[in-house]
């Protein structure tokens, strides 16, 4: 092996860390910009997409894999929700990623959930869409989120726009509190039939996954429809509530993508968003689209 060879070999090699000690030890030695990919891991393409920018973007990216279990309500997946550590580090090192930080939840959190300092984002941000069936969820999300900015010192962090509430109240966050890096936000990555790509695509059953094409379909006809410039919003509901006969609809609402304020009617700043389960493991699928004309 030639030396560039050797030295692309080397520069590849990926640090597996989890603890904070180390962790800190290892930022201190690192050299330009650091990126941060938050996730819980059981890595997809949506993933890929967002690791490989953080990459492209930064002199070292920062892959976060940790099922946060304050996230998660009592009665929700914590527990069978996939971990598969060894893929997820392949991929991170295929893209070029310099650490993963793995954590046990012990290491992030000495406490139980209601004896620790949380973010509590506004609740006129929590009170709508996926905040209201899953009290406490963006807590969750926001706090650990907030430890891994501290911890990785980024200046960059990487967000997909499938999760777009989620989105949305962090960037809040970064502005509320004064946090001191941007956020990246990453478009949604589908399956060639539309799905969105998630983790939890892999509790679906061979026909739930058809079944579950209709999420993709109901958004890109709203926007079909938008586009004819009469559809009033009742009638892109009525269309979409009638492709997702077979799922259990949680949601379907337009929001301004600005202030993610309910719309009684549709406009060039409208994002649709979406949550339903499907009918046998009743796994909760979102999914959403910006209206463009
Ligand atoms: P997780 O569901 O693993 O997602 C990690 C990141 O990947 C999120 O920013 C999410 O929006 C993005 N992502 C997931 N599927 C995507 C897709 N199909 N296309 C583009 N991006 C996609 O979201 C979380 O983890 C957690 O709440 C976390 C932020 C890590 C806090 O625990």
């Amino acid at each position: 092996m030639n030396a560039t060879k050797w030295k692309m070999k080397k520069e590849k090699k990926l640090k597996l860390i989890d603890n904070i000690k180390e962790l800190k030890e290892e930022i201190k030695h690192l050299r330009g910009t650091i990126g941060l990919v938050p996730t819980m891991g059981a890595l997809h393409a949506g993933h890929r997409s967002l690791i490989e920018r953080c990459v492209r973007e930064n002199d070292n990216a920062i892959v976060s894999v940790f099922v946060n279990p304050i996230q998660f309500g009592v009665n929700e997946d914590l527990d069978k929700y996939p971990r598969q550590l060894n893929s997820d580090c392949q991929m991170c090192e295929q893209c070029g990623a310099k650490i993963v930080f793995a954590p046990k939840v012990q290491e992030m959190y000495s406490n139980k959930k209601d004896d620790l300092t949380l973010i509590c984002p506004p609740y006129s941000l929590v009170d709508m869409l996926c905040g209201k069936s899953r009290p406490g969820h963006f807590d969750g999300v926001c706090s650990v989120v907030a430890k891994l900015f501290n911890l990785t010192k980024a200046q960059r962090a990487y967000f997909g726009k499938k999760d777009a509430q989620q989105l949305f109240i962090i960037k809040r966050m970064v502005q509320d509190l004064n946090f001191d890096l941007e956020i990246v936000p990453c478009e949604i990555v589908r399956e060639e039939n539309n799905l969105a790509l998630s983790s939890r695509n892999k509790y679906l059953t061979e026909q739930e996954k058809i079944l579950a094409l209709n999420i993709s379909k109901a958004l890109f006809e709203a926007v079909k429809l938008y586009k004819t410039n009469t559809a009033t919003k009742r009638a892109i509901i009525d269309n979409s509530l009638k492709l997702l006969e077979d799922l259990d609809v949680e949601y379907i609402e337009l929001v301004d993508k600005t202030t993610f304020e309910l719309q009684q009617e549709p406009n060039d700043n409208t994002l649709m968003l979406i949550a339903s389960r499907t009918p046998q493991t009743k796994t909760r699928l979102i999914d959403n689209i910006e209206f463009v004309k």
